[in-house]
């Protein structure tokens, strides 16, 4: 295939490039095994990712575990780990999601150092990367020297399409899970076909029997623990895309989908008028944005988004569509059907035979928009809104919605509506909702 024969000469590295890197592992693995000799409590040094799988497209990072004996107290694992992370590499940067590593620099490449604990069997994990080493190795084993480039491809595919990475902001495919893939399928044609014809919950494996059961839109037992799922991070959305874009690029397939084109925002001009046309209301609500590590923003943002949609639902307004941004700040989107309820509300009572009946009767004589009056039986009134506008009710209740724990205190919440909302400032976030272009569509 043209297309592909293309990409794949422009994401594999060159042999002088393949040879630098290698040049740099080396002076970076003995580096960092003299830091750990010298401790002298019994560590490995193990080079694993896509590195040591020869999986890597042209910009790798450098993937290198330090391998703790389990005697050693989780304590002294992420001391030890992190101090000589810090003594080995330059523009170093602790990170924390659940477990500390390193993230820096060796000779101009990135380089993430990571402690974890040798143990011996992959179902019984000390800490949550444990399994990384048994990924690494399974992999080197079982990954056909010709497939090297067919996964290569899978992974620039998954990039352009937007679904490469496990981590949270992105909830897609994971590198080991595609080079699972090819392995399942034999290359990444083979790939596409069968997602083409996934199904929600369709279930892979490499090994004859299978594990638990689970409920993820797509499940691949891993290979080294049956007990687990590889794909347990991929969203529905991720999923479908991935489907969406398989068949997409078999009827006409393109660089695009391995090398979209940048995506500009649109203009404001251009958002008034598709606003305009649409004849929905935006609401643009902006928070600070805590100092917290995309792993843990991204899912508390999500949260908050649907604790929000759901506010306003629940005081009658319809949200057509919703989306957040987070850039200097975090912007919620939130388009309505209309950004104007009537003052005028139902609120419906009792049936007039029950005994509480007389109670919704005195609260409501007088008290509302008309006098209580019956249908089938059953008492209603009409009473006067307390939020005909979609501003004041979240300025009044966003901080009893359901929102992630360092965005409750809403510092710097500002809520911007209709026309105010429509602005430079907003221009990303604002882009996001409305143009739903694919990004091999840009
Ligand atoms: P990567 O995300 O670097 O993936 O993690 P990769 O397979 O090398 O693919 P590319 O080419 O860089 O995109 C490498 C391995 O290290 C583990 C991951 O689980 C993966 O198996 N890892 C990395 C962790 O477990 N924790 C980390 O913080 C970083
Ligand atoms: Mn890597
Ligand atoms: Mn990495």
């Amino acid at each position: 295939m043209q297309v592909e024969q293309e990409v794949l000469g422009k994401v594999s590295p060159t042999a002088e490039r393949r040879d630098a890197i290698q040049r740099t592992v080396r002076s970076l693995l003995e580096t960092v095994r003299k830091e750990a000799d010298a401790r002298d409590l019994g560590l490995e040094v193990m080079l694993v990712g896509s590195v040591a799988k020869d999986t890597y497209l042209n910009d790798p990072d450098i993937d290198v575990f330090v391998l703790f004996p389990e005697l050693i107290s989780r304590n002294k694992l992420e001391k030890t780990g992190l101090d000589i992370g810090r003594r080995t590499l330059t523009k170093v940067e602790e990170r924390y999601a659940e477990h500390p590593y390193i993230h820096g620099e060796w000779e101009g490449l990135e380089v993430d150092l990571v402690p974890c604990y040798h143990i011996k069997d992959p179902q019984c994990l000390r800490s949550a990367v444990d399994r990384t080493p048994f990924h690494t190795r399974y992999v080197q084993s079982h990954l056909g020297e010709g497939q090297k480039g067919e996964v290569r491809l899978l992974k620039r595919f998954a990039k352009g399409v937007g679904v490469y990475g496990a981590e949270a902001r992105v909830q897609g495919f994971s590198g080991y899970l595609l080079e699972i893939l090819v392995m399942k399928y034999g290359s990444f044609r083979a790939v596409l076909e069968h997602a083409s014809e996934w199904k929600k919950g369709v279930t892979l494996g490499l090994e004859e029997d299978q594990g638990k059961r689970f409920q993820d839109p797509l499940v691949f037992y891993d290979p080294v623990d049956r007990g687990r799922n590889v794909a347990s991070a991929l969203s529905a959305n991720s999923f479908a895309l991935f489907i969406h874009a398989a068949r997409e690029y078999l009827k006409a397939p393109s660089e695009r989908f391995f090398f979209p084109s940048p995506r500009e925002p649109l203009s404001v001009e251009d958002i008034r008028k598709a606003v305009a046309e649409r004849g929905t209301g935006m609401v643009v609500v902006e928070l600070d944005r805590p100092d917290l590590i995309d792993d843990n923003l991204y899912p508390q943002a999500r949260k908050s988004l649907d604790g929000l949609a759901a506010l306003l639902a629940s005081y009658d307004f319809t949200v057509l569509d919703k989306t957040f941004h987070i850039g200097d700040r975090i912007r919620f989107v939130i388009e309505l059907r209309s950004l104007t309820l009537p003052r005028a509300a139902r609120h419906n009572g009792p049936p007039a035979w029950i005994d509480n009946a007389s109670s919704f009767l005195e609260k409501w004589k007088g008290a509302g928009l008309s006098e209580p009056f019956l249908e089938n039986g059953h008492w209603s009134v009409m009473v006067r809104r307390e939020h005909t506008g979609p501003k004041s009710l979240i300025e009044a209740k966003f901080s009893s919605a359901g929102l992630g724990s360092d965005l409750r205190d809403l510092k710097g919440l500002r809520v911007e509506t209709g026309e105010m909302a429509i602005s430079e400032r907003n221009r990303a976030a604002l882009s996001l909702l409305l143009d739903k272009r694919k990004n091999w569509e840009v």
